[in-house]
């Protein structure tokens, strides 16, 4: 599994050319792409300048070289890459299970190519069938939360850290995983969940990819929309 997200990663990070704004990812899969892309600008001088979507995700980029810039200064990026928990035949995603959904859907959003990388148990044919929807929420009230998301048809789980208290996101926010048995209309979905007041966002991503890197046994395949 490792090797496939290296795989996915590696290739994703030779999309990207001298001067592009490049959004920058969150998680394990992604994490190969920041080494790769740090390796580049080391040996070949190439020539980006990177939005991270995390704080984790800027730390990494900050030890292999990446050179950072601010999202409101660069303007439109050419480029993010970034990795999901689904994808649907569609290349609609959820995303979140690393905890940074809002920041990566603000950068998703102001960009003009979203490259997902993933491996291909993550392919599925309808969403929410293998991964919790996570649901970012403001912490004031969050509990009058629980039975708003348990309407619209899913078990809202609050997700904790290890230490037995309740996840905090890099915006200072609480995260409630959903689970829902398949979202057969995401579209419809999304608009409600954030319509409930105190949801900041959620992790569908939906008409926003514009390229998966499926990393499988039987080698690496490109899917575009
Ligand atoms: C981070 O918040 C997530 O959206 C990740 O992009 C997603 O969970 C995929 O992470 P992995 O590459 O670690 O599986």
């Amino acid at each position: 599994m490792e090797d496939l997200k290296q795989q996915a990663g590696e290739r994703a990070a030779e999309l990207v050319t001298d001067g592009m704004k490049v959004g920058l990812g969150t998680g394990s899969t992604v994490h190969y792409t920041l080494l790769a892309l740090g390796r580049r600008v080391q040996e070949e001088g190439l020539d980006i300048v990177g939005v991270p979507t995390s704080v984790r995700t800027e730390r990494t980029s900050l030890e292999v070289g990446i050179p950072l810039g601010d999202l409101d200064e660069l303007g439109r990026l050419d480029i993010t890459i970034d990795g999901a928990d689904e994808v649907d035949p569609h290349l609609n995603l959820i995303k979140g299970l690393g905890g940074a959904l809002v920041r990566e859907k603000i950068v998703a959003a102001h960009t003009r190519e979203l490259v997902i990388i993933v491996d291909s148990s993550k392919m599925v044919e309808v969403l929410g069938t293998r991964s919790p929807l996570p649901v970012e929420v403001f912490q004031m009230g969050h509990k009058r939360l629980h039975s708003a998301l348990a309407d619209l048809g899913c078990a809202p789980a609050l997700r904790m850290d290890d230490d037995g208290s309740p996840f905090v996101s890099d915006n200072g926010n609480h995260i409630y995983d959903c689970r829902f048995e398949r979202i057969p209309r995401p579209h419809d979905l999304e608009m409600e969940i954030n319509n409930v007041i105190g949801v900041v966002q959620n992790g569908l991503f939906l008409d926003m990819a514009t390229r998966v890197v499926v990393a499988s046994a039987s080698g690496v395949f490109i899917k575009r929309r």
